[in-house]
């Protein structure tokens, strides 16, 4: 399937679950002129479903919806995650909290596939992990242009392989979960190199993704070989965003992100707190195990105003962000872009 007309759209909203997406900000972006994702993850399949129906009854625009593949289940995973709730009980006791229980859950995804499948957004991105072949080539039959997230250079081969459309180059920099195939928990390229670095092996589509929060910085990654980029951080404090206000006040005062798995079992990068500096060496690679597992402490920080019991997701570049309405964010990027070009 054709992959959407990126040069029409270079400015696309990249999909973040848990709050900050919202029907609000896609459409805001959309309506801007960017190309907008919904973030699928965390969602029922029926909450995702009216997320569609009302982004459609609300803009024209093409746009596409991020789901996460299912992760490996292993039983030492939930083992492991049983042990860091050892260690964090007494912290999260102290705010009155009890953990979750550590369980493996695939987030609903054969469900969402259908969904997709009938829904037929123009682009579906999938991180996380491989999609199995079958929906990769439903979908592309379906009409969808099919895209997948990858960290690492060599992931390119695999990804032609599986016959997507097009590949989102996910560099270092990036705030959130590292939402390629697999989770190294190594350091990873940064953008520019890993555009670079896949640019080399692949003719596919690239859409760069990573510590870019302004259009200047987009048009050097799209000299580099990038259709498009897209902007996560850059958006979160946009009053149209659903982000936590625990969250965005963070991101305009604290200083310095780093990688971890405290949070969620997974690699993702957030802002440093006591949590991440304390308890994130000692979190184990077992998503989505320790992500029901804090889920809790997690609600109970965003509710209560505690930056240290909330997973700040942040890429490097927050310090940048601008808080302006989503619409005006999208064409002041566009506009830099173009200006840069
Ligand atoms: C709060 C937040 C949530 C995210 N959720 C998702 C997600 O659901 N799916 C996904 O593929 N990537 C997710 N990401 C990663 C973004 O799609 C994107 O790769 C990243 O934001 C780009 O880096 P930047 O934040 O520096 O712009 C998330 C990022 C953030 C900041």
């Amino acid at each position: 399937m054709a992959a959407p007309d990126w040069s029409a759209t270079p400015v696309v909203l990249a999909p973040m679950a848990g709050g900050p997406s919202t029907v609000d900000l896609a459409v805001a972006v959309a309506e801007a002129g960017g190309f907008a994702f919904l973030a699928g993850a965390y969602l029922t399949t029926d909450r995702l479903a009216s997320d569609i129906a009302e982004f459609r009854s609300r803009s024209r625009s093409p746009f596409g919806v991020n789901v996460f593949a299912p992760s490996p289940d292993e039983p030492a995973m939930t083992t492991a995650a049983q042990a860091y709730a050892g260690r964090l009980g007494p912290w999260a006791a102290r705010a009155g909290v009890e953990l979750g229980v550590p369980r493996y859950d695939d987030d609903g995804f054969g469900q969402k596939v259908e969904l997709l499948l009938r829904e037929r957004p123009d682009v579906v991105s999938f991180s996380f992990g491989w999609p199995p072949a079958e929906a990769v080539d439903r979908l592309r039959r379906a009409g969808v242009s099919v895209w997948v997230t990858v960290n690492e250079p060599a992931e390119a081969e695999w990804a032609a392989e599986l016959g997507v459309d097009g590949l989102v180059a996910q560099g270092w920099e990036a705030g959130g979960h590292r939402g390629g195939p697999v989770d190294t928990g190594a350091e990873q390229l940064p953008v520019r190199e890993l555009v670079t670095a896949l640019r080399a092996r692949t003719g596919l589509p690239l859409l760069a993704a990573g510590g870019i929060m302004s259009g200047a910085e987009a048009a050097e990654v799209m000299a580099l070989g990038a259709a498009a980029v897209a902007f996560g951080t850059a958006f979160l404090a946009c009053p149209e965003a659903g982000t936590s206000a625990v969250h965005v006040h963070a991101l305009h005062h604290l200083r310095g992100t780093t990688v971890t798995r405290a949070f969620t079992g997974r690699s993702a990068r957030a802002l440093r707190t006591t949590w991440t500096e304390v308890y994130g060496p000692h979190a184990p690679a077992a998503y989505p195990h320790v992500h029901h597992m804090t889920a809790p402490l997690r609600a109970y920080g965003r509710a209560n105003g505690e930056p240290e019991l909330v997973n700040l997701w942040a890429g490097e570049g927050h310090a940048r962000l601008r808080a302006l309405p989503a619409g005006e964010l999208c064409r002041a990027l566009g506009e830099e872009l173009a200006a840069a070009r």
